[in-house]
């Protein structure tokens, strides 16, 4: 619902097809979702550098990055984390407006909220990138520290102890951190990515 009346859409000269051509990319979101520590943020990084290596506009917007700035005013209540995605959703799409191809890294945990990005986008340019790693493995990686901090009741909704994650049902992408390398894992989203004509073979 927008609280804002009166306000009219300008369609401006230059648009995402022409910044697109510019780039010589087809421009799409790759939104990573999976629990925290789930190899998310390393994937998505290896994928940007690799995209990047190739020439080509890519942005990765980080979940914890985001929570320093724009972020900076959201908790990990139901309510926040709604709203965490929807405002990156928001972004992701004027990202890829912009003509970039774009990566995010966000555990976000609801199904609903990740359906809402993907129906902000334009068809097919909305890549669900499930990062699949069991729980187990993912506190037993704990890189911050959060797993055990939130075990020991110091960090209440943590996701996955005391506030879940609605894995994908459909992703168009499934990735294993568990049984795959980071290499492996990005060899698997180039192949899309090529399969799919977003970026040259
Ligand atoms: S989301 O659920 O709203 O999508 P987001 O990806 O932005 O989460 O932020 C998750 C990061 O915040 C985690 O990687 C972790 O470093 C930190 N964090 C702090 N508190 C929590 C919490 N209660 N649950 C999950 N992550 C948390």
């Amino acid at each position: 619902m927008s609280k804002a009346t009166n306000v009219v859409w300008h369609e401006h000269e230059i648009g995402k097809a022409e910044r697109a051509e510019q780039k010589k990319q087809k421009p799409c979101v790759l939104w990573f979702t999976g629990l925290s520590g789930s190899g998310k943020s390393t994937v998505a990084g290896a994928l940007d550098q690799a995209l990047y290596a190739k020439g080509h506009h890519v942005y990765l917007l980080d979940g914890d990055n985001v929570r320093h700035g724009l972020n900076k005013d959201l908790g990990f209540s139901d309510d926040d984390r709604v709203e965490n995605i929807r405002r990156i959703g928001e972004v992701a799409k004027l990202f890829a407006d912009s003509g970039l191809i774009v990566t995010t890294a966000f555990i976000s945990p609801f199904r609903a909220d990740r359906d809402l990005v993907r129906e902000l986008m334009t068809d097919g340019e909305f890549i669900e990138v499930h990062v699949d790693a069991d729980l187990a493995i993912c506190e037993s990686r704990d890189p911050k520290g959060l797993y055990k901090k939130a075990r020991a009741g110091e960090i209440p909704f943590f996701t996955g102890i005391d506030s879940p994650y609605e894995a994908p049902e459909k992703p168009e992408l499934v990735i294993n951190t568990g049984t795959h390398s980071v290499e492996e894992c990005v060899e698997q989203l180039l192949a899309y990515l090529q399969s799919k004509g977003f970026v040259a073979g």
